[in-house]
């Protein structure tokens, strides 16, 4: 794998993506965080070599460099999911070659289904902390501790300075902000009640399909991470009605100005 993340790394960087300090991975309720950067570079997933192959839903997505409120990041615009078939190491490829070419800092949003029922659509979590439900690890592979520690640290996965910052910055702002479990499972079915009921049982207060992947491998490799989830539907399993897609995403697009804003606020302190 070091080959083929120097390949990769070698590209981006000829193609001027200039030791950037932060990644973000735009996931739901982020997307429109792009405008607010001045975009220096950017290409294409067809292009950069070794990265997962491409599907249709894929031929918009792309790695974004350029500045935001003063630092330079490099943004994933559109990411790898599980449930479209790619491996774990697939979906984790991109937060190895953010890392090479230079980020310590890795910043993630998603799209989380609400397990704790004090928590509402359309409202936010910073995730504290998570319960990895994808049935693998994206660090069991062979030669995986010539990249880093094997057997990687979960004591804190997420950086706690950075949730205090986000924390400090939603109050400031008023907006509403939890602070929760996420558990990540596969998908991309939504849960049955008893599975929702699971969840709750073993401490999720939220549940997504997407994000904990990502933060392994940003532990393994030393970044500090910190991940929000818009929480997009409440899952009461006593309650529970049929899954409503359009509902979903406007709950995403209704959180989203929330959203920007903790990221922006955040970014200029780090
Ligand atoms: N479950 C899993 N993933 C989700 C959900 C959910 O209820 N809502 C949004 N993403």
């Amino acid at each position: 794998m070091i080959k083929q993340i120097t390949e990769s790394t070698d590209y981006l960087k000829n193609k001027g993506f200039d030791k950037p300090e932060i990644g973000i991975i735009l996931g739901t309720g982020l997307g429109q965080l792009i405008n607010e950067i001045d975009i220096k570079a950017e290409a294409s997933y067809n292009h950069i070599p070794n990265f997962p192959t491409a599907t249709v839903e894929f031929h918009k997505g792309k790695l974004i460099y350029g500045n935001l409120e003063g630092k330079n990041v490099v943004v994933m615009q559109g990411r790898f999911h599980v449930y479209e078939s790619y491996t774990l190491q697939d979906v984790t490829f991109p937060v190895r070659i953010m890392e090479k070419l230079g980020i310590n800092t890795l910043l993630v949003s998603n799209a989380a289904g609400a397990v704790n029922l004090d928590f509402k659509k359309g409202e936010l979590m910073v995730i504290d902390d998570h319960i990895n439900l994808q049935g693998s690890s994206p660090l069991a592979f062979k030669g995986v501790s010539e990249l880093g520690e094997r057997f990687a640290d979960m004591s804190a996965p997420y950086d706690t300075e950075i949730i205090s910052k986000f924390e400090a910055i939603a109050k400031a702002n008023n907006i509403a902000l939890h602070k929760g479990i996420y558990a990540s499972v596969v998908g991309p079915q939504l849960e049955t009640r008893a599975e929702y009921r699971m969840l709750k049982i073993i401490g999720a207060d939220a549940v997504g399909m997407s994000t904990v992947p990502e933060i392994i491998v940003a532990n393994h490799l030393g970044l500090k991470a910190a991940a929000v989830s818009v929480l997009t539907d409440e899952c009461d399993p006593s309650n529970l009605k049929p899954v409503n897609i359009e509902e979903i995403i406007e709950m995403a697009k209704k959180a989203e100005p929330g959203m920007i804003m903790l990221f922006k606020e955040l970014i200029k302190t780090l």
